[in-house]
């Protein structure tokens, strides 16, 4: 069995780590539909600080416990309403958490390589608690590389498993924390990655469409670009150039994935929402409305739990 101590970025898990982990989302996907979910989690507390906005990551992350018989302990605005505010150092705040015997902790928060320090500070005091890096700042998310690799696994596994595959991240590239996870998690596999980054991409759009299986599109990441001047003109321009327009989507491949982690900017325009090659969103015209990034997530992050309970 996989072991997994903490996650904290998109490259930690070899391909069959990373197989282990997809064939286990597939079980407990497969016992949630008939109904026969186990309660691995049952009277844990799971820890989650959301420091920063987020709908899929919290929500998933939070049902995901629940479904598998844990209780999400939630402090909104840590940094204000927890003691943190009058000074507490992580550390101590680490230790009070160990006391009552939580385990986990879910960590959004715009402080690059806090989790990793967290992972350190529960190492360091053998305090047992498990770090879950959901996004710091500009540098990582792990936990949406995994998915989006796992929706990809779902629908290219031989493909994937091979290393045939060609993956492209287009747009924001310096800050999205999304495509510094994925490139890492997707590279493992040994698949082609084409990084097309915001205000060169047009042109390169139009000329790699017909050679790319899985389509990255970043949102412009506006909150990470404060001070900036022109941040206005600088937004318009993007969607110039990292649009999926109509023209790029009819050179794109009839098998092609559109992923998009969300939530989205003017990049996506809606009526992609009914090309058959999307997979960021549930629509039920679909012939499977349940293949997509957000609905894999749960089972994904699942898993994970599933993995680091049984790991501690
Ligand atoms: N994909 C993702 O992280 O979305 P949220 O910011 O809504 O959690």
């Amino acid at each position: 069995m996989l072991t997994i101590r903490h996650l904290l970025n998109g490259g930690q898990f070899s391909p069959s780590g990373l197989l282990e982990i997809f064939q286990l989302a597939e079980r407990l996907r497969k016992r949630d539909g008939l109904g026969l979910l186990k309660k691995p989690l049952k009277s844990r507390q799971v820890f989650l600080a959301f420091e920063e906005p987020s709908t899929r990551t919290r929500l998933s992350f939070e049902i995901a416990i629940r479904k598998l018989g844990g209780n999400p302990v939630i402090i909104d605005n840590l940094e204000k309403k927890s003691s943190l505010a009058k000074g507490e150092s992580f550390e101590d705040m680490l230790r009070t958490l160990a006391a009552f015997g939580i385990k986990i902790v879910i960590i959004r928060h715009p402080e690059v390589n806090l989790p990793s320090r967290l992972a350190q500070i529960s190492d360091y005091h053998r305090l047992g608690i498990s770090i879950i890096n959901a996004g710091d700042g500009n540098n990582e998310h792990p936990v949406q590389s995994f998915l989006d690799v796992y929706t990809v696994w779902r629908e290219k596994r031989e493909k994937l498993e091979k290393g045939e595959l060609t993956v492209a991240y287009i747009g924001d590239l310096k800050d999205s924390r999304v495509a510094h996870s994925g490139i890492q998690a997707f590279s493992n596999f040994g698949v082609k990655i084409i990084l097309l980054p915001a205000l060169e991409a047009t042109s390169d759009i139009l000329k790699y469409a017909p050679k790319i299986d899985v389509w990255n599109l970043l949102r412009f990441q506006k909150e990470r670009k404060k001070g900036r001047s022109n941040l206005d003109r600088l937004e318009e321009t993007y969607y110039q150039c990292c649009t999926l327009t109509k023209e790029i989507r009819k050179l794109a491949k009839p098998d092609a994935l559109f992923l998009h982690s969300r939530p989205r900017g003017r990049e996506i325009p809606l009526e992609v929402d009914n090309d058959p090659r999307q997979r960021y969103v549930i629509n039920f015209d679909f012939s499977d409305p349940w293949q997509n990034q957000e609905t894999n997530g749960l089972y994904l992050k699942m898993a994970l739990l599933c993995l680091i309970a049984e790991s501690a």
